[in-house]
């Protein structure tokens, strides 16, 4: 049985009020795993004011070198020294805002496991490659670096329904996910993320192959976010 994971991508936002605000709200009776990815800067806050919470505390990208002279990067140890236990990797902005190709993406995620991090590997199509019905083929593209992956979890982020407002229906989530699972196994957690919200948590983690979330704007308030752990 897959475990659910419900993962907040804080993107750049929040700061110590909305840490305080997820602290002293108390989190819903749920069996899935919960964590938050927030900026790098409020990383040690964010261990140190959910402690005890049950949330758990990720990393939203990772440095593909190890520790050494690359001026502005984060390695994967000092995730882990402060405490993350997640690190999203190959999120859609940063493929396409910062140039992150495959390779890259799975060179950071190899630096996550290492470390001890468990890498959230994201995938997705366009809306052009899902027009020109191409969505499989790059999907599976995305997913080939990490086909000796043992311990990962992915992420199915279509582009087109992120920060759009206008999820994936569940039927296409689901044939996306089943798609994936054909290539990942039955043991690897398969997310969903792309405009997740209350009203459409609950039918989207039913289906079959959606073992949770990666959840953006909803994840930035506590109670859209807490709604969407009690749904899982
Ligand atoms: P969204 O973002 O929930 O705001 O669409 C999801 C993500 O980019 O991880």
């Amino acid at each position: 049985m897959r475990q659910t994971l419900i993962a907040g991508n804080w993107k750049m936002n929040g700061n110590s009020e909305l840490l305080a605000s997820f602290a002293a709200k108390a989190l819903p009776e749920t069996k899935a795993e919960v964590l938050l990815c927030v900026p790098n800067v409020l990383l040690s806050e964010a261990t140190q004011q959910l402690a005890g919470s049950g949330v758990k505390i990720g990393a939203q990208n990772v440095s593909e070198y190890g520790n050494g002279a690359y001026t502005g990067e984060v390695s994967a140890d000092m995730l882990a020294a402060v405490g993350c236990s997640y690190a999203i990797v190959g999120h859609s902005e940063r493929r396409s805002l910062f140039h992150e190709t495959n390779e890259q993406v799975a060179d950071k995620a190899r630096q996550a496991l290492d470390a001890g991090l468990c890498p959230i590997v994201c995938v997705g199509e366009t809306l052009a490659e899902r027009e020109a019905g191409e969505q499989e083929r790059v999907v599976q593209e995305q997913l080939q670096p990490f086909a000796d992956f043992a311990n990962l979890v992915i992420a199915y982020e279509p582009v087109w329904a992120i920060g759009t407002g206008l999820a994936a229906t569940a039927a296409q989530a689901q044939a996306m996910h089943a798609f994936i699972r054909g290539i990942v196994g039955q043991d690897t957690q398969i997310l969903y993320g792309g405009s997740m919200k209350p009203s459409n948590a609950t039918e989207l983690l039913q289906q079959e192959d959606i073992d949770g979330g990666l959840i953006g704007g909803a994840s930035l308030q506590p109670g859209d976010f807490y709604q969407i752990v009690a749904a899982a």
